[in-house]
C-alpha cells in the first residue's frame, strides 16, 4: 500500500505578491472597457498605475519573500525539461513552466505600459510622452500598442486556463492560495522566507515616484 505523506498548512505567497497579482484582472478590465469607450484619461490612469505595479513587483523579484524572488523559481531549459519529464524534485512557489508565463505576462504588461505612453491613436488622444517622438511614429507605436493588447489578452486567458487545467484536471488548487496566501503540502522543504511590509510599501511608494517623475518630470 502507497503511504501518503502528511499535509500541512503553510504560508507560500506574501502579501505584495497577492495585491499587486489581483490588482492586474481588475486593471485589465478597467482598461479595455476604458479604451473601448474612449475614456482615455482613465486608460492612461490606470496603465500608469499598472506600470508601477510591473516596476515594483519587477524589484520585489530581487529584494522580495522568497516564493517571489526570480531566482526562486526561473529556471533554464533544462529545469524545464526535467519538470515536464517528472524528474523535478517538487518545490512550493511557481513551477518552470508557470514561471515562463510570468516572466511573459510581467514583459507584456511593461510593453504595453510604456508603449501607451508614447502611443498616438491618430484621432484625438494621445499619450503623455506622445510629443517627444514624432507624430508618424506615435501613431505606429498607438497601433503596436492596440496588438499588443489582444497579445496580452491572449496570455491571459491561457493563464487563467491553466491554472483552471491545474484544478479539474490534476486536482491541484492554485488560485485560493493566491487568496489566502496559504497552501496545503506534504513536502517537508522548510517553510519560505519572508520580507516585511515595510519594505514593500517603501519600494512600491519609489516605484509611484518613478512614474510620476517620468511623465511629470519629462512633460514640464
Ligand atoms: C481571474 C483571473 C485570474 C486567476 C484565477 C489567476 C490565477 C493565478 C494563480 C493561481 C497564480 C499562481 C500560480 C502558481 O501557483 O504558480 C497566478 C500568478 C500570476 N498571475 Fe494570475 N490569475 C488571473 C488573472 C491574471 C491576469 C489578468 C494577469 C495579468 C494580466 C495575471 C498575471 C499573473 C502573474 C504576473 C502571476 C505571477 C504572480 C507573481 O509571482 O507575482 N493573472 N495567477
Ligand atoms: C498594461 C497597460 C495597458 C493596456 C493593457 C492597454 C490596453 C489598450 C487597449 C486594449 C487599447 C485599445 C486597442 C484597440 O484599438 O482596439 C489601447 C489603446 C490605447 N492606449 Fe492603452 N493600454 C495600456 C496602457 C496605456 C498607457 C499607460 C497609455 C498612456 C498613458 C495608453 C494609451 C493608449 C492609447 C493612446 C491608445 C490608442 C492607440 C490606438 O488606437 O492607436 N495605454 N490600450
Amino acid at each position: 500500500m502507497m503511504m501518503t505523506a502528511p499535509q500541512r498548512t503553510i504560508r507560500v505567497w506574501d502579501i505584495p505578491t497577492r495585491v499587486f497579482h489581483w490588482c492586474l484582472p481588475v486593471a485589465l478590465i478597467a482598461l479595455f472597457v476604458s479604451a473601448d469607450t474612449y475614456a482615455m484619461e482613465l486608460h492612461a490612469l490606470v496603465g500608469e498605475a499598472v506600470l508601477a505595479l510591473v516596476l515594483f513587483r519587477l524589484v520585489w523579484g530581487f529584494v522580495g519573500s522568497q516564493t517571489a524572488r526570480f531566482r526562486d523559481f526561473v529556471v533554464g531549459p533544462r529545469g524545464i525539461a526535467d519538470y515536464l519529464a517528472g524528474r523535478a524534485p517538487k518545490s512550493l512557489g511557481h513551477n518552470p513552466v508557470g514561471a515562463l508565463m510570468v516572466l511573459a505576462l510581467l514583459g507584456a504588461l511593461l510593453g504595453l505600459a510604456v508603449s501607451g505612453l508614447f502611443a498616438d491613436d491618430g484621432i484625438f488622444y494621445s499619450g503623455p510622452l506622445a510629443g517627444r517622438i514624432g507624430n508618424a511614429q506615435a501613431v505606429r507605436i498607438g497601433e503596436l500598442h492596440a496588438a499588443g493588447a489582444y497579445v496580452l489578452a491572449a496570455l491571459a486567458g491561457i493563464h487563467v486556463l491553466a491554472t483552471l487545467w491545474h484544478l479539474l484536471h490534476r486536482k491541484r488548487n492554485l488560485i485560493t492560495p493566491m487568496l489566502t496566501g496559504r497552501t496545503r503540502t506534504e513536502l517537508d522543504a522548510p517553510p519560505p522566507v519572508f520580507v516585511g511590509l515595510p519594505l514593500a510599501c517603501g519600494v512600491f511608494t519609489v516605484a509611484v515616484g518613478v512614474v510620476t517623475l517620468l511623465l511629470h518630470g519629462l512633460t514640464f
